[in-house]
Order: C-alpha cells, then sequence, then structure tokens
C-alpha cells in the first residue's frame, strides 16, 4: 500500500453518523442503550446504533436522587470514557441541568465542550417547545441535537415527581406540539420518555424525525434502556424496564465467594502468585 493509499488514523474509526440515525425514521428499529463506562460500552458498540452516556449516571453511577445534581465535568469525564471504549455506535452525551437553558449562546459555548473534549457526536437535551430555538441555534453552528421530551427528569420538581405524562388526553396537544417543534428546529431525533403509549405512536406518526421511546411505544423508531436497569443491577425495577440478565445476584454470589476465600486464605492459590 502506497502513502497515499494509507488509511488516515480517522478513517480507520467508522462510527455510525447523525445522518444514519436520521435516515431510520420508518425504517429498521434504532438499538441504544446507556453507558457511562468504557468497559461497558466496548460490549454495547457490538450491538447499538448509538450509546448515550445520560445524565442517569448521576443516580446510577453516583447515588444521587435526581439528575439535577450532575455536574458538566462529569459529563465530560464519563462522555470521554465511553468514547474511548467504543468504535462503531454514535456516541451522544446528555447536557446537565443548568448548562444549556439559560441561553442559546450559554448553551452553544457547553455544548461545544463537550463535542471537543468528549469527542461525541451529538449532544443530548431536554425540553419541546421551550427548547426549539436552542436547538436551531446549534444544530446551525455544527452541534447535532437529540431532543428528549415527555417525562423529562431534569424538571422533576416542576412535574412533582417522575410521571408518566399523557395520561389525560387533554394534554396531548402540548406534547404532540413539543416533538413537532424540536423536529421543525433541526433536532435529528427526539427521546420520547414516560408518556402513555397511544400518545407516543400518534407522535411517531406525525413527526419526520425518529422517536426513541422508553417508557412510550414499540411503534417508536428505536427504543432505549437504561444499561444497569436491563441488566438487574438496579434494586428497584420499573414497569417500563425489560430486564434481560440478573448482573446483581450474580455479583453478589462472586463477591461473596471471594469474601471466603480471602477469609479462609484459599485466595490466591499457586495459579495466581508470581514465583
Ligand atoms: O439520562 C438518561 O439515561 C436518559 C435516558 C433515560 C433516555 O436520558
Amino acid at each position: 500500500m502506497s502513502a497515499q493509499e494509507k488509511p488516515s488514523p480517522a478513517a480507520a474509526v467508522r462510527r455510525i453518523t447523525v445522518p444514519q440515525i436520521a435516515s431510520r425514521k420508518g425504517g429498521a428499529p434504532i438499538v441504544s442503550l446507556t453507558s457511562y463506562h468504557a468497559h461497558t460500552a466496548a460490549i454495547v458498540d457490538r450491538h447499538a446504533d448509538f450509546i448515550l452516556v445520560g445524565d442517569s449516571l448521576g443516580m446510577v453511577m453516583h447515588g444521587m436522587e435526581t439528575t439535577v445534581g450532575v455536574p458538566l465535568d462529569l459529563m465530560i469525564m464519563h462522555g470521554k470514557a465511553v468514547v474511548r471504549g467504543t468504535q462503531r455506535s454514535l456516541v451522544v452525551v446528555d447536557m446537565p441541568f443548568g448548562t444549556y437553558e439559560e441561553s442559546p449562546g450559554a448553551a452553544f459555548r457547553n455544548a461545544a465542550r463537550v463535542m471537543k473534549e468528549t469527542g461525541c457526536g451529538a449532544i443530548k437535551l431536554e425540553g419541546g417547545t421551550r427548547m426549539a430555538e436552542t436547538i436551531r441555534f446549534l444544530t446551525e453552528r455544527g452541534i447535532p441535537v437529540m431532543a428528549h421530551t415527555g417525562l423529562t427528569p431534569q424538571s422533576s420538581h416542576v412535574m412533582g415527581g417522575f410521571k408518566t405524562q399523557g395520561r389525560s388526553e387533554d394534554t396531548w396537544p402540548a406534547h404532540e406540539a413539543d416533538a413537532r417543534a424540536v423536529a421543525e428546529a433541526g433536532a435529528f431525533a427526539v427521546v420520547l420518555e414516560g408518556m402513555v403509549e397511544p400518545l407516543a405512536a400518534k407522535i411517531t406518526e406525525q413527526i419526520p424525525i425518529p422517536t426513541i421511546g422508553i417508557g412510550a411505544s414499540a411503534q417508536c423508531d428505536g427504543q432505549i434502556l437504561v444499561l444497569e436497569d436491563m441488566l438487574g443491577l438496579n434494586p428497584w425495577t420499573p414497569k417500563f424496564v425489560k430486564v434481560y440478565g440478573q448482573l446483581g445476584p450474580m455479583i453478589e454470589e462472586a463477591v461473596s465467594a471471594y469474601a471466603e476465600d480471602v477469609r479462609a486464605r484459599s485466595f490466591p492459590t499457586e495459579d495466581q502468585v508470581y514465583r
């Protein structure tokens, strides 16, 4: 191979792109999970179309009660780990509460920092109609935005908790308007979280960008779950989660066997020491 033919380091990593995700509207379902951690991200990377470094990491990794206290630097730290651990999935990093709502300019400064420092391919932010101006500002300046409407955990204090949205049909027009507004503003996809199934299905039919459901509808263009929830690591399983593995009990069993071995001096054995 001549020097001219040699692939550039950039060409060696071929990730799924934002336009590829956007083009999946109405097509093969988009597979997505959260990950906050290089080793789990490497596994998810072999199966998912995009990986979300969600601000749920505040609750899952750091024991916070809500996502409100998550700092930008923490998102950047976990975002870097996930980008380093992956090769093919699009990596999307959540903008935490307080880093994008004040003004489009502040949102741009913080989102640009996230993209430069983590190497991720897109950011996600919460909010519908109220965030449309900011979404337009960011996308026109080179920052791909995934929107997030329905149950928006960063507003849990205003909503009075983590409440399923759309239980009363009177509220549907506002939710539909939110989804239309983020699509018109240039978001390439929208997460629909915690809303009644017929509303999520209706929105999916109405808007031209992929909808990614979590506690929403099988009619959405894709699905996302928090990895630790579907692996059985969350002591509480929300209704919308299907548990695909029981890692909690497996870890418990392994840790208990290790503790027993250490106490009995049966670890390390000959195999684990250097002679
Ligand atoms: O933070 C997160 O994990 C999320 C998903 C639940 C969509 O936003």
